[in-house]
This record gives structure tokens, sequence and C-alpha cells, in this order.
């Protein structure tokens, strides 16, 4: 597992790369090193009632989109976004045989203006960020994507090759007009709640 992690890291550094859909095994271990990048932790924080509508972007394999499904319950929706087909029907498989049936799968890069605007109560962002090239479009658009009083949840963990310091992603979301809400965690593995103030 170390070997397959570092590799990865060292690859990363040339340039933003997707997950591979081969490893997809060692992000639904939901890490046993941290609690807060596990999706009970994350899912827990967003405090999400019966109806409401959420985006895990970047879903992967479904790890964080079948508890978000059971949390919003039948009354209410997820859309979970990635860019690999191979992540998604993993997640469209696994989220099934959970037998939920409130999930939307889409398959698109965050970025490319895909998502509806004015949409989502909330929003997860769970070791995504450092794949995608131009951080500031996918955050702008998942501004855009969130209603008015909305939260977006990125989570960072260190043992991603592609971990973001919480001082590159509050200012990214910072300059796309987020406010911070809340933190949890540490400056290695971490959730931020960004809001999207009332109003825009
Ligand atoms: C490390 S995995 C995390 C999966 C999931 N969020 C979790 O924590 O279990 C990162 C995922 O982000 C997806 N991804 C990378 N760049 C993306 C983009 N621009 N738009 C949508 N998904 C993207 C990858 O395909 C991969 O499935």
């Amino acid at each position: 597992m170390v070997l397959v992690a570092t590799t990865w890291r060292l690859a990363s550094r040339r340039q933003s790369l997707p997950c591979p859909v081969w490893l997809r095994w060692l992000v639904e271990l939901d890490n046993p090193f941290t609690k807060t990048n596990r999706a009970a932790f994350v899912v827990e924080t967003l405090a999400l009632s019966p109806g409401m509508t959420v985006l895990d972007a970047g879903c992967g394999p479904g790890r964080v989109t079948i508890p978000l499904a059971n949390s919003v319950g039948p009354a209410g929706r997820v859309v979970a976004l990635d860019i690999q087909p191979g992540m998604l029907a993993r997640a469209k498989t696994r989220t099934e045989a959970a037998g939920h049936t409130n999930v939307e799968f889409v398959a698109a890069a965050l970025g490319d203006d895909k998502l509806p605007a004015h949409y989502f109560d909330r929003a997860v962002l769970v070791t995504v960020l450092g794949e995608i090239p131009d951080r500031a479009g996918a955050l702008a658009e998942l501004f855009s994507a969130l209603k008015p009083a909305g939260i977006l949840a990125i989570v960072e963990l260190i043992f991603d090759p592609h971990f973001q310091s919480r001082g590159t992603v509050t200012g990214l979301a910072m300059a796309t007009g987020f406010r911070e809400r809340a933190f949890f965690g540490h400056s290695l593995a971490y959730v931020i709640h960004f809001e999207k103030p009332d109003g825009d």
C-alpha cells in the first residue's frame, strides 16, 4: 500500500491526475488512520435533514455517496458526479446494492459548468480538489450550484497524494466568495465548511 501511495504521489507532482479506477479499493477502505476523512464523520458534520439535495463532487466509488443518500432519505436527492465512468459504475453498483433510489449519477468534470445553478443545499468535495487542474473554476461552479446559505464541505487528508493545505483551500474558497463556517480536525486531516453567503 505504501509503495502504491508513494508512486502515485510522485506521479501527481508532475500533473493533476485523477485517482486511477484500479486504485478504487484504496479509496473504499474508508481510511482506518484518522476519523476526519471517514464517510460517517464527514456526513455527520453536515447535519443533513430528510428532503435535502446534496452534491457529491468527485464521488469516486461511492464511499460518501451512500451515507449521504441514507441521510437525505427517499424525499431527498444526491447527485454523484465524477469525471471517470469506471468510478461512477462502481458507485452505482454499490448504491443500488444498498437499496438507494435517490441518487443520480453524472459523468462530467467539475468546472465544465454542467451543474444547475442555486440547486444544492450541501456539496462535498472529499479528497478531490488537488486532482483538478483548474481549482478556481471548479470552486466557482460549486459556488454557483449551491443555494444561498448552502454549505460546501472540503475534506483533505495528508495521505492523499494530492493533499491541499488548509491555507491553500481557504485562500481559493474565499477568493470565490465563500465564507468559512466551521473547521474540524487538524492541519493534516480536516473538514472545512464554507458557506455561500445569503443573497449571492
Ligand atoms: C481520491 S478519489 C475520492 C473519491 C471520493 N470523494 C471519496 O472520498 O471516497 C478522487 C475522485 O475525484 C474524481 N475527479 C478528479 N478530478 C475530477 C473532476 N475534475 N471532476 C469530477 N471528478 C473528478 C476522480 O475521478 C476520483 O474518483
